[in-house]
């Protein structure tokens, strides 16, 4: 049972495939066997691809190869994410994900059934990019109260305003270029609108505070309520906007504050400087006290080094799901009013 199944043969799919060619060494020594991609599940056919012939169709291959040990779920959306992943974990299969969306919305239920069936549901990938943020909260920071996590979280959104800011791009142009580049949803309606973003910082915060925070809870808005004006007012402040996802919530409190906005971040503010596909999570914890941490957030190769890193994980672990959410209920959400014009992140 040392088999990999590839759910997904995508952006991050096929990433995830090469890189794991490219570094299967170094995974070899680490776990201390050489593990394999038995199968690669898609709709379509890679004719030309060199790994065609691991490419299946039918599902039901997969969860019933007893030598499949762990999946990626690389496949994005909620269903078919959803049966596939509870089908693998009821069976003991490790599922690793970058499908944020599955994660935000039904994470403490998967997590749960991992833990029924000793194996690991992990999600690096889901937040961040490549930046291993879920692992540090989960485990690092275990130790910590957890203050607040504030966070460029989107990479497609920061690369259009960064775009439209220093070359003078129009929306539409730097959107375009986004998707070629591979960083935006299939529907990008989900990076413009906030909700990706949305879908993260709710993430982190299940994480943090220990409650299953849901997406839909979380006031977002998105980019495109920034006008031209927006963005000259900031550039005369000596600031920029960008889309910041907040979470917070005071040790003595039961309460949690959660949002996604375009922000007015000042240029002495560390966020000012996270352009590009880049993302950053600042996170304010009790004993470790203010950390940063940067790097690409969205992206072929990026995003596969996260879903690698589970994959070695759960190879390595028995039971990696020790990240447990309580359910509750959305009055733990700081209701707050409308705000006429654009916040200013302190
Ligand atoms: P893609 O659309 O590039 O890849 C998804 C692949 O899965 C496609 O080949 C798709 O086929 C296939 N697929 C969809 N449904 C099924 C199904 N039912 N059975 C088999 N195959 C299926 O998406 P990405 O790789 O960009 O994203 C995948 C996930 O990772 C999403 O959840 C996304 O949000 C997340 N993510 C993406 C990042 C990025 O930079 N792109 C970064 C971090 C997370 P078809 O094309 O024919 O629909
Ligand atoms: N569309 C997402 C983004 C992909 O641009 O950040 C990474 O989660």
């Amino acid at each position: 049972m040392r088999k990999l199944a590839i759910l997904g043969f995508g952006t991050v799919g096929s990433g995830t495939v090469e890189s794991f060619y490219h570094h299967k060494e170094k995974i070899a020594k680490r776990i201390g066997f050489t593990p394999d991609i038995k199968y690669i599940l898609d709709i379509r056919d890679f004719p030309e691809s060199p790994y065609k012939d691991k490419v299946i169709h039918d599902f039901s291959v997969i969860e019933n190869d007893p030598e499949i040990a762990v999946a990626a779920e690389v496949m994005g959306g909620l269903n078919p994410a959803l049966d596939f992943t509870k089908r693998l974990l009821s069976k003991g299969i490790s599922v690793v994900t970058s499908n944020k969306e599955l994660v935000a919305r039904h994470g403490a239920e998967l997590l749960a059934l991992a833990k029924a069936n000793n194996c690991s549901y992990l999600f690096e990938a889901s937040t961040g990019g490549a930046i291993p943020i879920i692992r540090t909260l989960t485990d690092s920071l275990s130790s910590n109260y957890i203050y607040k996590i504030q966070g460029i979280l989107n990479g497609t959104t920061n690369f259009i305003l960064t775009k439209m800011r220093e070359e003078g791009l129009p929306f539409n142009e730097a959107l375009k270029l986004a998707q070629d580049l591979g960083y935006a949803e299939k529907d990008p309606t989900a990076d413009i609108s906030g909700a990706d973003s949305a879908r993260k910082i709710s993430i982190l915060a299940s994480i943090a505070f220990g409650k299953h925070i849901k997406p839909e809870w979380v006031k977002t808005v998105g980019i495109d309520r920034v006008t031209s004006e927006d963005m000259a007012y900031a550039e005369s402040l000596g600031a920029k906007i960008k889309l910041v996802a907040v979470a917070s919530k005071e040790s003595d409190s039961d309460k949690i504050f959660i949002t996604v906005a375009p922000y007015i971040v000042c240029n002495n503010h560390q966020l000012a400087h996270v352009d590009d596909v880049f993302n950053a999570v600042m996170v304010d914890a009790s004993g470790a006290g203010r950390l940063m941490f940067y790097g690409q957030g969205a992206g072929k190769l990026p995003t596969a080094s996260a879903v690698l890193a589970d994959i070695t994980a759960a190879l390595t672990e028995t039971n990696s799901s020790d990240n447990v959410w309580e359910e509750c209920e959305e009055d733990i959400i700081i209701k707050t009013d409308g705000e006429e014009g654009l916040p200013i992140l302190e």
